[in-house]
């Protein structure tokens, strides 16, 4: 209702929407969740932010819009507007970029957010509707080995949990089938609601500095995944992500991190940490309650669970890595400007 009002009062020509969504953090079930474990992944307060305004052609931050270098933003563009109006998006957002963050998630339902309010004039299309097209977005994009995780939790906020049936104890949102190169994947969306004694732990982010694809390393796990030996490593990777579901609902930030780090292991046997991850890893163990890398590996970053984020942040420093110290994000993406 608000966002018609103040719609109603933008004069025609200069319409500008702005919104934001947050980064991403896998606590559990990377990788394994492309084949039929649950992952559980929680938004942490870093944040992108996607806005709009009406242009005589195609511009992103200010530069003539490519759309073979941004295929996120083109699948957006395709599925919430038209190519033949053109506008001007502009970007700016706090997440490292390839770090497993969930960058191009949040800024794909960011700007499916501006693109479908600036078409329909008043409304944004649905989170449910944002979160399924930055979802395919994704899918393109990683040769469609790609799970709902990431797009989910920039959509909602919260704790999410993903997994290939329903779990009657959480709320279910939605529900998803995707053809990919292994077969057909079900996932469900549901929300874990965050217990209050995790709330208040900050959360320590590490990033190696080292870019990391996604597609490249879900394709390097699918080809492994022909060895029996290789799928018995996953297979534990998969129990740990189910015992964790019940682990997270206690709230117990000792079970938890110690958890994370036995999933650190379990990651690392099946091929997707790096020295640089595993030296960050064991410079922040002594100051937290668990540590683990956190999204697709190979690179990008690790996530501690620690109630002395100050000594965290100077470990990762002396290590080389950049510290990020954030928190819990319990709201998804938000319209924040509606300006003439
Ligand atoms: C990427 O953040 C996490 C992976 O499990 C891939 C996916 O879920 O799409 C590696």
């Amino acid at each position: 209702m608000k966002l018609a009002m103040d719609i109603g009062e933008v004069p025609m020509g200069r319409l500008m929407w702005r919104a934001e969504a947050p980064a991403k953090a896998i606590l559990f079930g990377e990788h394994a969740v492309l084949y039929g474990a649950p992952a559980i992944a929680i938004a942490i307060d870093i944040r992108a932010s996607v806005s709009i305004e009406d242009s005589e052609v195609w511009l992103l931050n200010g530069e003539e819009f490519d759309p073979l270098v941004n295929p996120h933003l083109t699948h957006l563009i395709s599925e919430f507007s038209t190519f033949e109006n053109p506008l001007s998006v502009s970007i700016d957002s706090a997440i490292p970029i390839a770090a497993g963050l969930g960058s191009s998630a949040a800024l794909s339902v960011a700007s499916g957010m501006v693109l479908s309010a600036s078409k329909n004039s008043d409304l944004p299309a649905s989170t449910e509707t944002l979160a399924r097209a930055a979802h395919r977005a994704e899918a393109r994009a990683q040769g469609g080995r790609a799970s709902p995780t990431d797009t989910s939790v920039s959509s909602l906020g919260g704790a999410v949990i993903v997994s290939s049936s329903r779990i009657s104890s959480l709320e279910h949102h939605w529900a998803i089938d995707m053809d990919g190169p292994d077969g057909t994947n079900h996932w469900d969306v549901h929300s874990l609601p965050i217990p209050p004694s995790l709330i208040s732990v900050p959360l320590v982010i590490g990033f190696t500095g080292i870019p990391s694809s996604t597609r490249e390393m879900v394709e390097s796990v699918a080809q492994k995944m022909e060895s029996s030996s290789f799928r018995i490593s996953m297979d534990e990777v998969s129990k740990l992500s189910i015992e964790s579901i019940d682990l997270l609902s206690k709230g117990d930030p000792q079970l938890i991190g110690d958890a994370m780090t036995r999933c650190h292991s379990l990651l690392q046997k099946i091929g997707v940490s790096s020295p640089e991850l595993d030296n960050l890893i064991e410079a922040v163990l002594p100051f937290s309650y668990g540590a683990k890398l956190t999204g697709a590996g190979g690179g990008g970053c690790i996530i501690a669970l620690s109630n002395d984020p100050e000594a965290c942040a100077n470990a990762i420093r002396e290590t080389g890595g950049t510290p990020y110290v954030t928190s819990f994000a319990d709201k998804g993406v938000r319209i924040t400007d509606v300006k003439s």
